[in-house]
């Protein structure tokens, strides 16, 4: 079978009707992408291991979309800085004298050293060790060896800052910039997605606090881990069986069985690439007694994760306090998230290498012991001791490489678990699956991947309306 992705470059390369657009005299062949078939739940597996595909991604999807850079809680005082990452392109994040926050390429514009080498600190001006250029942490060229004797006092200062990002804006404390003049605003980006964020990190007055980031390298495109913490709730029953088992037996009790149906259970693409599972109760009651997001496992955590459901109801509203959950998430591209508090950067170092960054978030205002325990509970299952961690990466890794095979290159990659079955519940917005079992959200990413990837600038790509309503309180902050 030949696969799609490529006849269509070829295709492409070779007419000159529809897939041509003109600009003045010239004709330009645009080379799209067909690699995802939504309907089918088909896709080329190459996506995950081709050299130019890659670099083409750096570009267009690292280039354009909103990303996360980091957290307030990480530049918590004046002239605190972070060291961050937007796809390959170091970045620094800083806080300036008077709070505001910014984001500069680490590159400095003589020659292009890096400016900063340390991972965090506190500082007013970075100094490049090369020759000495220095920057504010405003991004402005402050001091320059030689300038009056080497350069004659003739170099254009006020011009040679740091490389800013095009936008910067927060959400909940999240720092998230693009480098795309024209992208759309940061809320718009998320559209309703936004709608099932707050229900992790908007739940409480004093928000939270994300700690880390534990960093490894892993041997597998950054795709596979962002697609299964979007959608793969399918593996969960099978690759962490064992950690399943292990923890049923530290309980004293017995593993559930292993099943494909979970009542009132959805996987969740409501738009712009952005997906997750949600659970649904319809009663107050039901909530209480089935939501895994309740059960701690340790009476002093559970005692505490009960005591602020009020003051979510009246920041999040009935509806998301009461009836729904979030589960595992992805906003695209790279970001993810458990509900075990553990937050991910899936950093491309590569078509078959990723970064990964491992954040714990933890409720600001709460308790230091009960963070502790939030902490140790989050690391005991994921991050480099976590007992569920070690269960996924070599399945990504064999995942991603296939791609590269000769032959396993030639067969389409199934994600078509639930084709067919996708509804607009009542409860929740955008499009959904009526059982977590399904590949709804990997199927959308890939959708969205491709849009971005086929097109000229923001003034191709859709973005979703918001159609949500966001009760409560936090909507008006
Ligand atoms: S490269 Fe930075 S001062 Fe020369
Ligand atoms: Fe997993």
């Amino acid at each position: 079978m030949l696969t799609r992705l490529y006849a269509a470059r070829r295709a492409t390369r070779e007419i000159t009707n529809s897939d041509t657009k003109l600009r003045g005299r010239y004709k330009i062949t645009i080379q799209t992408y067909n690699a995802i078939d939504f309907d089918k739940g088909l896709l080329d597996r190459r996506i995950f291991s081709d050299a130019d595909i890659y670099q083409e991604e750096l570009e267009k999807v690292f280039g354009r979309a909103w990303l996360f850079i980091g957290h307030e809680s990480l530049i918590p005082n004046p002239n605190d800085f972070f060291l961050t990452y937007m796809g390959e392109d170091p970045v620094i994040l800083t806080r300036d004298a008077k709070g505001e926050v910014h984001a500069f390429l680490n590159m400095c514009r003589h020659r292009g050293n890096r400016i900063v080498r340390a991972d965090d600190g506190n500082a007013k001006n970075f100094m490049c060790s090369y020759h000495g250029w220095t920057y504010s942490n405003e991004g402005k060229l402050v001091s320059v060896p030689g300038l009056q004797e080497a350069y004659y006092g003739e170099l254009d200062v006020d011009n040679l800052g740091l490389v800013s990002v095009a936008h910067l804006e927060t959400w909940a404390g999240f720092v998230f910039a693009t480098w795309a003049e024209d992208a759309p605003t940061l809320e718009e980006y998320m559209g309703d997605f936004r709608w099932y964020m707050d229900m992790m990190f908007n739940r409480l007055d004093a928000g939270i606090e994300i700690i880390g980031p534990d960093k490894w390298i892993i041997p597998a495109n950054w795709k596979n881990p962002a697609d299964n913490f979007i959608g793969d709730s399918y593996h969960a029953v099978i690759s962490h069986r064992s950690a399943t088992i292990a923890q049923a037996n530290r309980r004293g009790g017995k593993p559930p069985a292993i099943s494909f149906e979970r009542p009132g259970s959805n996987e969740v693409a409501p738009g712009n690439g952005h997906g997750m599972s949600a659970f649904v109760f319809d009663t107050k009651e039901d909530f209480l007694e089935r939501n895994i997001f309740r059960q701690q496992g340790d009476p002093e955590l559970q005692e505490y994760v009960d005591s602020r459901f009020p003051e979510t109801e009246r920041r999040l509203g009935t509806t998301r306090t009461w009836h729904t959950t979030p589960g595992h998430a992805t906003l695209f591209p790279n970001f993810s998230w458990l509900t075990n508090r553990t937050l991910r950067l899936w950093l491309p170092r590569g078509p078959l290498q990723t970064e990964v960054w491992s954040f714990t978030a933890l409720d600001k205002d709460a308790p230091e012991e009960i963070k502790r325990k939030m902490r140790i509970q989050c690391m005991q299952s994921f991050g480099p001791s976590g007992l569920l961690e070690q269960d996924d990466m070599d399945n990504w890794r064999n995942a991603s490489d296939a791609g590269r095979s000769m032959q396993a290159r030639k067969y389409l990659q199934h994600i078509s678990m639930g084709v067919g079955h996708d509804q607009h519940h009542p409860k929740l917005p955008g499009l959904s699956s009526p059982n977590m079992f399904a590949e709804l959200p990997q199927r959308a990413f890939y959708q969205r991947w491709e849009e971005i990837m086929n097109a000229n600038s923001w003034a191709d790509i859709s973005v979703a309306p918001i159609t949500a309503t966001f009760e409560g309180t936090s909507t008006e902050e």
